[in-house]
């Protein structure tokens, strides 16, 4: 809902803003009256606190994204968020999930393998398959003010993350129509999810860079909602005196964002099945990947999600289990050291299944959003917010956590599946998970590190192809292989024999 009125409030910004040349016009007083009222009956007037010194600009503007909000709402979330129930009764039961509702990529025969590849290419080619990139968050663990999908993690390429992951659909859309031998190549359509501040820079950076090759009206651009940042006193707290703060309600507002972009409706309208969600910050992300679709399809499940094993007990990665018999997950803040640190009767950790937030989708599963979306819970993220303090005028920026952040998380969902319909599919990380989260100085997870892991991976490709990788000196120089060569390891072979002097780019194939 929230989205809804966002964007009828961008269409309004956009009309009566006077860099589009019509002037603003100052709300009608009879509508501002019944805002205030709703505003003062929610006891969160303060925001109104400079609204008669604004210009018509700016009381035009605050009207309207106050317009979006229900104070209400806003104060029922907030409470919960502050003061959450006190643990009463039995603890929950939390145990990890049982073998039926998980496979492993790493345990399945290559028959097995083989044939959910085919099965996954088969439905890419019968244009049933979508992606959904959730590239709404700040980055603000990055430190960069680009979105991260525009982050160059200095390959030699110097390809970004959103490159990599169009070139990859490029690569499966070939893919998929020799495999199917058609004329034509089928589409897998990419809905990107952005946010307030993410949104602009990635269309633009889409557009500067001509779609990497993609058609237009095949890359989706929309945009989740946003919450009011909160006082720990639970107030609303203003950005300036015209302004809400207001932060993305996080990335489980993807659900809410698919029905109020129209994105679910354009998926139906195309005939999609099967949806690909996943996070921007991963550089080995295998899009649409084939053997994961065709898992999942097979299975006829609702949701797939697929897993790593946990690197170490204090890994910053949240963990698939079952939660009462239900799917769930934990978050990597909300787990105890003595739940991080168990091990089960074969010496691992007993809680090993690391989310890499992938998710399989059936659109079944999509039809029913608007049954369980509104019920997702809302997590508190503590931050120090910048606002405009309503007695003085005066901006602060403040030095510790004065308020919280509203945010949904994507996987949230998965306790409204039923065990039989939720499947949990273990790849390998080498393959599949690398993220960037970290800045510079940084030991893991960041630029470096997912350098390193796309560079080795294209020497292990190169090396399984029968080629022969040497490096002068740096041993762990690798080699990048062009995703417009490769998706995932395939179509090496005429390197065979081929002696190639890492670092090195491979971005052609035999026929060029
Ligand atoms: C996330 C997962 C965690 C997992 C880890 C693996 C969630 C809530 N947590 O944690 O379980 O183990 O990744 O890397 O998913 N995003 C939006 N809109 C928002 C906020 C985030 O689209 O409002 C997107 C980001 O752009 C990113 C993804 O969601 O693509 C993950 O967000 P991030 O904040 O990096 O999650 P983590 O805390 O790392």
């Amino acid at each position: 809902m929230a989205g809804n009125l966002v964007n009828s409030l961008l269409e309004r910004l956009n009309l009566t803003s006077s860099t589009h040349g019509a002037p603003a016009q100052e709300p009608a007083e009879d509508e501002l009256k019944t805002l205030r009222q709703k505003y003062e009956k929610a006891k969160q007037e303060h925001v109104f606190a400079f609204y008669d010194q604004l210009n018509t600009q700016e009381k035009a503007s605050l009207f309207d994204q106050l317009s979006t909000f229900d104070p209400d709402r806003i104060n029922v979330l907030a409470d919960k968020a502050l003061h959450p129930p006190t643990a009463s009764g039995e603890e929950p039961s939390i145990e990890p999930l049982p073998e039926s509702a998980s496979a492993s990529v790493l345990d399945a025969s290559k028959e097995q393998t083989e044939e959910w590849y085919n099965a996954g290419l088969g439905h890419i080619a019968k244009n049933t398959v979508a992606l959904v990139l959730m590239a709404g968050g700040q980055g603000t663990r990055l430190g960069s003010s680009d979105p991260k999908g525009c982050f160059d993690i200095g390959l030699p390429s110097h390809k970004s993350l959103f490159q990599m992951q169009a070139e990859r659909i490029l690569k499966l859309q070939q893919l998929a129509k020799h495999h199917a031998s058609l004329s034509t190549e089928p589409i897998v359509p990419w809905y990107v999810m952005t946010s307030g501040p993410t949104r602009a820079p990635t269309e633009k950076y889409f557009e500067e860079h001509n779609y990497f090759g993609l058609s237009k009206e095949n890359v989706i651009i929309f945009e989740q909602g946003v919450l009011p940042c909160i006082s720990n006193e639970g107030k609303i707290l203003m950005e300036s005196k015209s302004k809400v703060a207001v932060a993305p309600d996080g990335n489980g507002g993807i659900y809410q964002a698919l029905l109020t972009s129209d994105a679910r409706s354009d998926m139906r309208k195309r005939g999609i099945e099967h949806i690909h969600a996943y996070c921007v910050d991963n550089c080995l992300v295998k899009v649409a990947d084939p053997v994961f679709v065709g898992f999942a399809a097979s299975k006829e499940v609702d949701i797939a999600t697929k897993v790593v094993r946990k690197r170490a007990a204090n890994e910053s990665v949240g963990l698939i289990v079952q939660k009462n018999g239900k799917p769930d997950v934990v978050e990597y803040s909300e787990i105890d050291q003595e739940m991080a640190e168990a091990k089960d009767s074969s010496g691992l950790l007993k809680f090993r299944a690391a989310n890499i937030v992938n998710h399989y989708y059936s659109f079944r599963c999509f039809d029913t959003i608007e049954e369980w979306a509104h019920k997702l819970p809302h997590h508190v993220a503590k931050k120090k917010i910048p606002y405009c303090d309503t007695e003085t005028g005066e901006s602060v920026k403040p030095e510790k956590p004065n308020g919280i952040k509203l945010e949904q998380f994507v996987f949230d969902v998965f306790p409204f599946i039923p065990m039989d319909k939720f499947a949990c599919f273990e790849v390998d990380r080498k393959e599949e998970f690398s993220p960037l989260k970290n800045g510079k100085g940084s030991t893991e997870d960041n630029a470096e590190t997912s350098k390193r892991d796309i560079m080795e991976q294209g020497a292990r490709w190169l090396r399984s192809a029968g080629a022969v990788v040497v490096s002068e000196g740096d041993n762990a120089a690798g080699v990048e292989v062009s995703p417009l060569i490769s998706y995932g390891g395939e179509g090496l072979d005429y390197l065979r024999g081929r002696e190639i002097k890492a670092p090195a780019v491979i971005e052609r194939s035999k026929d060029e």
